[in-house]
């Protein structure tokens, strides 16, 4: 064979094996699914906005679980209200005439998130009330279109988030409390498959084709088995052949004892924030509200997560490699109200000047300090190796601060982010490093809640 035949063949081989690479395909088994890359704009995004949103939302009251603590946990609060507040004969469908969302304006909302420094957006297409927000082929009249607010809910959202370059995608709630083909599926122990195969998977399938959701955040397994679901055939299809199957990301609620162990990137529990370095990619789902998903409209002040709260989950999810997802429960006639506005406003007030130390970064080899504490690190790929940032949830009360964690080398250079110039450092007693910080004036501070100090240079 000639040189050049050689070559050829080489070069043929190896478009070959990129093809074969390209082409594999996934089989409806957790092995094989869990062998999927999660693809890369997911670990580097850190923010998504988790959105709570349906009839639940016309009550406003207690939380999104209104009517399943009403009818069937019987909660007083709840009897209470409705006693106080509705006729004897009102029906929780009967709310749904009140879900006008008449001030709902999706380019707003997709504004505000994209403010928020948020890179995804996640809306409940369908909580466990079985209300869709889209006009559903599968949902006779409890849905968005034919009832309440008579418009597409989800497809207006989609359009504007995309028109943001924000990635748009879908919650989805299997399970419904009070569905009779549920219900009866329940009954048999799961047996009969009616319910999954008239509700459950044809409304996956449509919200995928129609929407294209780059997200699939499922929930609401109802304690049956993800072989009653026919999650694996589901996630199968999504990663082979749905028009987003090479970026689509999932969750891990697909069936009893299925989250935390199978799917895409772990949610374990609500509002999981383990503290330590995690070996798969997870999420803290987290509202800022501390009781509820939905909106209250008796929640006070003190029932909503303050800004340094916030900042607090949201470093030590990334230190420890997680995302974020960060609910807001809109009203019922569409709006995200000023303290939820307010919040989302100062995470984006943050990230604009310290969104390097997040965006794009990856877990270093230490979460929190040594020595110091409320200090987490994450570390990003720089010219000369790895950049560490130290992020200090409390301004050092001495002007020196040690850290034990990062061991300096004669290049080290220390700065602060959003502030001018260099800050003089020298070696810690014992290895570490100890940072001299400059008197600053409170007007010429950075930001308003935890800083960041960028550390090139460092040797691990
Ligand atoms: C939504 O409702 C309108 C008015 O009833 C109807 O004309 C339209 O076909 C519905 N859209 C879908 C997608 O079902
Ligand atoms: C849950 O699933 C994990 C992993 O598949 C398994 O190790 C564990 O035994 C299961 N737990 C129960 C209670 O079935
Ligand atoms: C770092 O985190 C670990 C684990 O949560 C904790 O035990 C330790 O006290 C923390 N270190 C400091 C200095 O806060
Ligand atoms: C760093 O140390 C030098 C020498 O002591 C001093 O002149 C300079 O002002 C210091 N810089 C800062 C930012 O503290």
């Amino acid at each position: 064979m000639s040189k050049f035949c050689k070559i050829f063949r080489i070069i043929f081989v190896v478009h070959l094996l990129t093809d074969v690479s390209l082409t594999v395909r996934y089989d409806p088994n957790w092995k094989s699914l869990d062998s999927r890359p999660l693809p890369d704009w997911y670990d580097d995004a850190k923010l998504g906005i988790f959105i709570h949103w349906g009839v639940f939302s016309v009550p406003s009251f207690s939380s999104e679980w209104f009517w399943y603590d009403w009818k069937q946990r019987g909660l007083p609060g709840i009897i209470d209200f409705m006693q106080k507040n509705y006729p004897p004969d009102f029906t929780y469908p009967d709310f749904a005439p009140e879900f006008k969302a008449e001030f709902y304006s999706p380019i707003e909302w997709a504004s505000l998130f994209k403010q928020a420094g948020a890179k995804y957006v996640v809306l409940t297409s369908k909580h466990h009330e079985g209300f869709t927000n889209w006009p559903s082929k599968y949902s006779f009249n409890w849905n968005a279109n034919d009832t309440g607010p008579n418009r597409d809910l989800v497809g207006d959202l989609a359009d504007a988030v995309r028109d943001y370059s924000l990635k748009f995608g879908l919650y989805h709630s299997m399970f419904e409390w009070f569905n009779p083909l549920y219900k009866s599926d329940a009954a048999n122990g799961f047996k009969t498959q009616n319910f999954v195969k008239s509700k459950t998977m044809p409304e996956l399938y449509e919200i995928v084709q129609k929407y294209k959701p780059e997200v699939v955040w499922s929930d609401g397994d109802g304690d049956a088995p993800a072989e009653y679901w026919t999650s694996q055939e589901f996630l199968a299809w999504l990663y082979n052949d749905s028009p987003v199957k090479d970026t689509v990301v999932v969750n891990d609620r697909w069936g009893k004892n299925i989250s935390c162990h199978h799917g895409g990137f772990f949610t374990c529990a609500d509002r999981y924030n383990p503290g330590k370095l995690q070996t798969h990619k997870w999420e803290n789902a987290m509202t800022i509200d501390h009781y509820s998903w939905g909106y209250r409209r008796n929640a006070p002040l003190s029932n909503y997560l303050t800004i340094e709260e916030l900042l607090k989950t949201f470093i030590t999810t990334v230190s420890c490699g997680g995302n974020m997802l960060m609910n807001v429960g809109p009203t019922s006639y569409g709006r995200i109200v000023p303290i939820m506005e307010e919040r989302l406003k100062q995470m984006g007030e943050w990230l604009g000047v310290n969104g390097e130390a997040i965006y794009g970064t990856r877990p270093w080899s230490h979460q929190n300090d040594t020595v110091s504490k409320d200090v987490w690190y994450t570390k990003k790929k720089s010219a000369t190796g790895y950049t560490v940032y130290a992020i200090l949830l409390q301004w050092p009360k001495a002007g020196t601060l040690t850290l034990g964690a990062p061991q300096t080398t004669t290049a080290t250079v220390v700065s602060l982010l959003g502030y001018q110039g260099n800050f003089n450092w020298s070696k810690g007693p014992i290895g570490g490093i100890e940072i001299k910080f400059p008197l600053i004036g409170w007007n010429m501070m950075p930001c308003k809640w935890a800083w960041v100090l960028k550390l090139d240079g460092i040797s691990n």
